[in-house]
């Protein structure tokens, strides 16, 4: 793989939809009309006046940004070593990251003259803010869930059905996040005439995730900005989000990825174990497939299906990774590592106990590596570490599993 070009946002994906040689479009051609339609739609539409009004109108209205930038000086402390940040996007209105990717898609939604929004969601959170994002636009929401995470996220569930979506159960397979996405899918081809699906993620086909990445560049602009001003102009050495299909990741890469001397992190779930099915560690352990309309990295069996995934992170619980994150791994871009779910676990406990903050499952293995990260660093190199989402819809999850305290549990 040659050197990233540059301006790298204005390079990537090629008018093909590709990264490199990931992405594209590799769904059913009855599904094409509706994707041509959505790339040319958003082309025209996403930075007109208007819109980037209307964009601008929900992200500071709706969702409360911008999220601040916040040094974490007790962990830093305790930790030694490098000093970690986090951009709080668990501060959005809903309590995560998704939100930003969700505003935009139902804006374009109604630009384009569709009624309703479709889409999948593992951890519930994206469900809950494409929820919101139709309630403030006036449209139909009908969100796609895996059995499972119905059950462990049932809280979500509800909050979903009290905004007006309609909750639909995957039951095919591991009843998670990959069989949900089939089922979105399935459901965005039969009524693609009046509905547009807002992924749930920077993955699928093209132009997916490029829109997502582009809605949630807004945490990397953000950012960029906020960190040169608190420390009189310089960038921070690290950068690092966890990794599921990479939205939050390419929300927050965006702002620093024509800077080399930022090192850019992507953490994945180890779940149980380093054994297929016991993980989700899609780029430690996957390689080329096609997963959902993209080509990319996927974590499969030695006939070409996809592996079962586990982490205690449902967010996470994904056998692939978007391609734009496919390329930037291969590329020697990003850098990559894996947290198991106990560190996962310990990083939660340790973030409310230390910090006064309960984080969600996905965002505490970002900051279980940063603090790996931290301890091997000089006190004067600096983490930024994308939070992408706040901890209460983990909350029941963890209290029935591991109590107020995981010293006993997780010796
Ligand atoms: C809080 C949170 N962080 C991270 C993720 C992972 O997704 P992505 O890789 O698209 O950011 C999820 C997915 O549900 C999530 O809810």
């Amino acid at each position: 793989m040659p050197d990233l070009q540059r301006p790298y946002l204005q390079s990537y994906p090629n008018g093909e939809g590709y990264f490199g040689r990931f992405g594209g479009n590799h769904y059913p051609p009855e599904l094409r009309p509706a994707l041509e339609e959505l790339a040319s739609s958003y082309q025209e539409l996403h930075q007109t006046p208007e819109f980037q009004r209307a964009l601008n109108n929900a992200r500071v209205g709706l969702q409360g940004r911008p999220t601040p930038i916040h040094y974490l000086e007790n962990l830093s402390k305790q930790v030694g070593g490098a000093q970690i940040f986090i951009k709080r996007e668990d501060l959005n209105h809903t309590g995560a990251h998704k939100i930003n990717h969700c505003v935009g898609f139902a804006l374009l939604a109604k630009k384009m003259g569709k009624k309703k929004l479709i889409a999948e969601t593992g951890a519930g959170q994206h469900g809950v803010a494409l929820a919101t994002a139709a309630a403030y636009f006036g449209l139909e929401c009908e969100v796609h869930m895996g059995e499972v995470d119905i059950a462990k996220q049932s809280s979500n569930v509800g909050r979903m059905q009290l905004l007006g979506a309609h909750v639909v159960s995957a039951t095919t397979g591991q009843s998670a996040l990959k069989e949900a996405s089939d089922s979105a899918f399935n459901a965005y081809l039969e009524q693609h005439a009046h509905a547009l699906y807002a992924i749930g993620s920077a993955i699928g086909p093209h132009p997916f995730p490029m829109i997502v990445r582009d809605f949630q560049g807004v945490v990397g602009r953000e950012a960029r900005e906020q960190f040169m001003s608190l420390t009189n102009g310089s960038l921070p050495e690290h950068v690092v989000a966890c990794v599921a299909g990479g939205s939050n990741a390419m929300g927050m890469y965006s702002g620093f990825i024509d800077d080399p001397e930022v090192v850019l992190h992507a953490v994945e779930p180890l779940g149980k174990s380093d054994e297929l099915d016991q993980h989700a560690a899609t780029l430690s352990y996957g390689r080329l497939g096609t997963l959902h309309g993209a080509r990319s990295i996927v974590l499969q069996r030695d006939d070409g299906t996809p592996a079962s995934v586990s982490s205690v992170a449902s967010g996470l619980a994904y056998p692939g990774v978007g391609p734009e994150i496919a390329m930037l791994h291969e590329a020697d871009r990003i850098s990559i590592s894996a947290v198991s779910d106990k560190e996962a676990i310990r990083t939660f406990f340790r973030m409310a106990k230390l910090e006064g903050i309960i984080i969600a499952l996905e965002s505490a293995h970002a900051l279980a590596f940063a603090i790996r990260l931290a301890s091997q660093c000089l006190s004067s190199e600096r983490i930024l570490v994308n939070l992408s989402g706040r901890g209460d819809k983990d909350v029941d999850y963890v209290l029935e599993n591991y109590g107020t305290d995981a010293s006993a549990t997780l010796s």
